[in-house]
């Protein structure tokens, strides 16, 4: 029987790509970098066969997407940020098996759900940048999963079950991994190069930062009963919908585990990132 293995929140702004390539740059966002590092050693030590991935960069406008491709392989340019990322070569093994199962559980629940296999489906930054330093030369299969910015918070956590439902019945030992921010207001464009570490507005921090007590303090009926208006009032990226797959999968208000800090929270051209690992 497959299970979650490990689970995380995590960052994937381009400014890590830039401190990692850009010598100008180099170690704006090392903290970033180096919490990518305890996720993959994590990860294998753990024996992750699979990364499933929530994108929110992959942003799709009707139901619930998956790449099943059996091999996800070429090189990214970010059309949000092409200044900030470009020149990023990847080539990870796909799980089309794992995939064909989290789509009929997701079906199973009602919803509509669509594994893609088209060779022309490529993969967004927000899985590329942190696999790029957690997965790279490691033997780990990937799903990348796009967020629906229509749907609701609701239907995600419902989408998020049916994810574990589909990796209980796999083999796979699996890697969650939500990729967004937790507040998500960018400068306007005359504070957006003063602002590049920065957080936009004390209201988004201290909202940040009171959620990251919560998630260490394990108060998840607090968080999962606040997520909807926590998403709204603080420009959650993709409507947050990554964290409520995440905490979908994971049991939602009834999850027990606390919050562990790898990279603290950090501001990033008015956004508020962070990594927190999810223990399973
Ligand atoms: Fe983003």
């Amino acid at each position: 029987m497959g299970q979650i293995v490990q689970a995380a929140k995590i960052t994937h702004v381009p400014t890590i790509w830039m401190s990692h390539t850009i010598e100008k740059y180099k170690g704006m966002r090392q903290p970033a970098i180096d919490g990518y590092a305890k996720i993959r050693a994590a990860a294998l030590a753990a024996k992750v066969d699979t990364f499933v991935v929530f994108d929110t960069h992959w942003i799709v406008n009707q139901g619930f997407h998956l790449n099943s491709k059996p091999r996800h392989k070429g090189n990214f340019i970010s059309h949000e940020l092409p200044h900030m990322l470009s020149d990023m070569a990847y080539d990870y093994e796909g799980d089309a098996e794992l995939s064909a199962l989290i789509v009929e559980e997701v079906r199973n629940k009602g919803h509509r759900a669509l594994g893609h296999n088209h060779p022309d489906m490529g993969v967004e930054y927000g899985t590329l940048l942190p696999m790029y330093f957690i997965n790279e030369g490691a033997p780990i299969r990937l799903i990348p999963i796009a967020t629906n910015q229509f749907s609701s918070i609701d239907e995600c956590r419902q989408f998020g079950e049916g994810v574990a439902k589909g990796i209980e019945r796999s083999g796979r030992r699996v890697s969650l991994l939500a990729s967004g921010s937790l507040s998500h207001t960018f400068w306007p464009n005359n504070l957006s190069v003063a602002g590049v570490n920065m957080v936009n507005g004390e209201f988004n921090r201290q909202m940040d930062l009171r959620v990251l007590e919560l998630w260490q303090t394990g108060k998840w009926a607090e968080f999962t009963e606040m997520l909807p208006d926590y998403a709204a009032k603080c420009d959650g990226e993709c409507g947050m919908t990554d964290t409520a797959m995440l905490l979908g999968a994971l049991g939602w208000d009834s999850y027990r585990g606390k919050g562990e800090i790898v990279t603290p929270y950090f501001g990033s051209s008015g956004t508020g990132q962070v990594i927190v690992n999810l223990p399973v």
